[in-house]
């Protein structure tokens, strides 16, 4: 099958398109037809191999352990391990192909992929396969930091800064879908975007400093990082709660070694202290549960995805290019069937 290798960590340009043997399912995995697959920021960081620290968190030392980029997929099962229960060939599906929350390759940027069972659900009906693509990563992200539900109530303001991008862009969706009344923040370039997805109200950040306009907040999901906690803190309500997605600008803002988890570890130090900070004992939801929850807003037309543009298999390297220029509106997705209605 065709599929973009990744031999070594460097530059986009590492990649190169080859001719590689078809995998095998394990026993719970699932064998993918790729029709699409997406883009975002951890695929550019293992790439990339930065920061260093992902390197010993399963990307692989000194070269890539697995060497086929892309986390995201849906596409056609083509056939099943023997211990799946859920899918059949023929079905369409839409997911992960790594399992849990691994830094590493994921293999979806090529004709065929492996994926665990637990990470797939099957693609709604309303949406494209690009669509779908675009979905898991992100939609898990936004889901999982808005506690499922748990840290948003019906009737809450709720601001989303990076609003348009990759996972705000589903925070936004899903913000709503659970009842709060939101507020996002991006560039200019993206407002009318930000609009689109039913943002009650817009904060353009080259104008206006959301942390400075005296409105308080029940819950600040924070993409970008970009003020300090302090600063956030004065726009919440003394109940209200911070969540720190963090974006390191591809390199550009991190420390090459650790990158942002200095900064995570030492809000998880806080989060004893600070009420405002969200208790590190929560429990999370299964993949598999979250992707249901994810399917039936799907289905239900309250999240839509929104995709910025579409790049074939053989541009891998330019999508990832793209991602990294920035100013993006939603997600990039790598296609891979000239006929991607359905
Ligand atoms: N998306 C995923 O599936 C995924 C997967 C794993 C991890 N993550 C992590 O989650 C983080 C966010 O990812 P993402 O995909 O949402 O990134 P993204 O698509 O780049 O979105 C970030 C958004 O924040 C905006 N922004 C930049 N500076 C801002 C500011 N000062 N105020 C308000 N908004 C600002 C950006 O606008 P401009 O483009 O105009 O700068 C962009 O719209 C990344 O660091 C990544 O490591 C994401």
């Amino acid at each position: 099958m065709k599929a973009i290798t990744h031999t070594k960590y460097g530059p986009p340009e590492v990649l190169q398109l080859k001719e590689v043997e078809k995998p095998t399912p394990e026993d719970d995995e699932v064998l993918i037809n790729v029709h699409a697959a997406s883009v975002h920021a951890d695929v550019w960081h293992v790439v990339s191999g930065l920061p260093y620290v992902l390197r010993l968190m399963g990307a692989g030392l000194l070269k890539p352990k697995k060497t086929i980029p892309g986390t995201d997929v849906a596409g056609l099962v083509e056939s099943v391990g023997q211990k799946v229960t859920r899918f059949k060939p023929g079905d369409k599906v839409f997911g992960e192909c790594i399992r849990g929350h691994q830094w590493t390759n994921g293999g979806s940027y090529a004709e065929y992929v492996c994926a665990p069972e637990e990470a797939l659900a099957l693609k709604p009906a309303n949406i494209t396969f690009e669509q779908a693509a675009a979905v898991p990563t992100s939609g898990l992200i936004a889901l999982w930091n808005l506690g499922d539900g748990t840290l948003v109530q019906a009737g809450q303001k709720v601001l989303i800064n990076g609003a348009a991008g990759g996972v705000g862009a589903f925070a936004v969706q899903l913000a709503k879908a659970f009842g709060a009344e939101v507020t996002g923040v991006d560039h200019p370039s993206k407002i009318d975007m930000v609009r689109s997805i039913g943002t009650d109200h817009l904060i353009d950040y080259t104008q206006e400093n959301f942390t400075q306009t005296g409105e308080r907040y029940d819950l600040i999901f924070d993409i970008p990082g970009n003020h300090s906690l302090a600063d956030c803190r004065r726009a919440l309500t003394p109940k209200g709660t911070y969540v720190l997605i963090g974006h390191d600008n591809y390199g550009r803002g991190m420390c090459r070694w650790l990158g942002l988890l200095p900064r995570f570890f030492k809000l998880m130090l806080l989060s004893r202290f600070v009420s405002q900070l969200r208790n590190m004992n929560f429990s999370m939801p299964s993949k598999k549960e979250s992707m249901a929850t994810l399917k039936e807003l799907l289905a239900a037309g309250k999240i839509k995805p929104v995709i910025d543009r579409t790049f074939p298999l053989t541009e891998v390297p330019e999508a990832i290019r793209y991602l990294k220029e920035g100013h993006i509106k939603g997600k990039v997705v790598i296609t891979l069937e000239p006929d991607n209605k359905t």
